[in-house]
């Protein structure tokens, strides 16, 4: 059993994320930080507690960073639209609420109460991780592991040179990217091999169940925005983080140093990869085990519904 805890910024494949990491039994949810990204913080933590509610998790909840270290907040609502989860809709939550310690500090107690023994998944920017390594020293290195999706080596999806996660908080980026901690990065250059399709959707609509209506009607409002932006078929960029966790040998990987780009101008925000000898090592997943994935999703709906 894997015992996880998860920094997002609850959009739509944020929303798989979390549903995919309460419906696999494999895995364990001790902690969910909400953090601003793509949308504001209000409602990327209302966003999770609802699907935390409908997952019927009783995991605590807490608040992250509500803006970037020092960039102005950039955001990524017309992807997830105006609430950052457009589509699904939430009766009034009877169980889930926030906790009153912020998400750094529980981030810190936590790791420092389990060393070793949490894996932290960061699938929004990397504000709250940079302000814990900030705030406790060597922090990062008492996580089991960090499991990140970011970057990317080829082309962005925010400017033609940087990803969301990372442009949004570069110099959180970079400080953790360099922290030398366990670190995995499921860059655009994976994220954006595995794609929902139509008729993958259309199956899954037919199961019956709360959590397959909700991750239905999160991908019917991800697939429009694609179409809207001719991207093709909506990327599953967070869930993959999440599946890693539960068999990482379904991945492959290359290692090395990963920088951002924290210079003003058209490549800020950028990554790029380092020769070897000039830093901490970065496992970076180059390819998932695609049918497995989706396995593993319809494995998690079924449980959850
Ligand atoms: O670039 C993709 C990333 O940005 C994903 O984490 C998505 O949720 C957005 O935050
Ligand atoms: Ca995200």
């Amino acid at each position: 059993m894997k015992r996880l805890i998860l920094d997002v910024d609850t959009g739509l494949d944020d929303a798989v994320a979390l549903l995919l990491a309460a419906g696999l039994e494999e895995l364990h949810i001790e902690a969910v930080i909400a953090t601003a990204g793509n949308v504001g913080l209000e409602k990327t933590l209302e966003n999770t507690l609802n699907i935390m509610e409908t997952v019927g998790a009783t995991c605590p909840v807490y608040k992250g960073a509500d803006k970037p270290l020092l960039r102005e907040s950039v955001e990524a609502g017309d992807f997830h639209g105006v609430t950052g989860m457009d589509g699904p809709t939430f009766a009034p939550r009877k169980r889930q609420q926030v906790q009153e310690e912020s998400g750094i500090d529980a981030l810190i107690r936590l790791l420092k109460e389990n060393p070793h023994q949490l894996s932290v998944v960061s699938v929004g920017p990397l504000t709250d991780l940079a302000l814990a390594m900030a705030k406790e020293e060597g922090i990062a290195l008492l996580a089991k592991e960090i499991v990140i999706m970011g970057g990317s080596f080829s082309y962005g999806n925010v400017t033609k040179a940087a990803e969301f996660n990372t442009y949004a908080d570069p110099e959180a980026a970079q400080i953790v990217f360099s922290s030398g901690a366990n670190i995995t990065l499921f860059s655009l250059d994976c994220t954006r091999t595995v794609t929902l399709d139509k008729k993958r959707l259309e199956a899954y609509r037919k199961k019956a169940g709360r959590a397959t209506e909700v991750f239905a009607a999160c991908m019917d409002t991800y697939m429009a925005n694609y179409e809207k932006k001719g991207q093709g078929w909506p990327q599953m960029h967070d869930p993959l983080c999440i599946a890693y966790l539960a068999d990482p040998t379904k991945v492959e990987c290359e290692y090395a140093p990963v920088a951002v780009d924290i210079e003003e101008g058209p490549t800020y925000g950028q990554t790029v990869k380092l020769p070897s000898h000039e830093g901490e090592q970065i496992r970076i997943a180059r390819s998932i085990d695609i049918p497995w994935f989706w396995s593993l999703v319809e494995r998690a709906l079924d449980h959850l519904d």
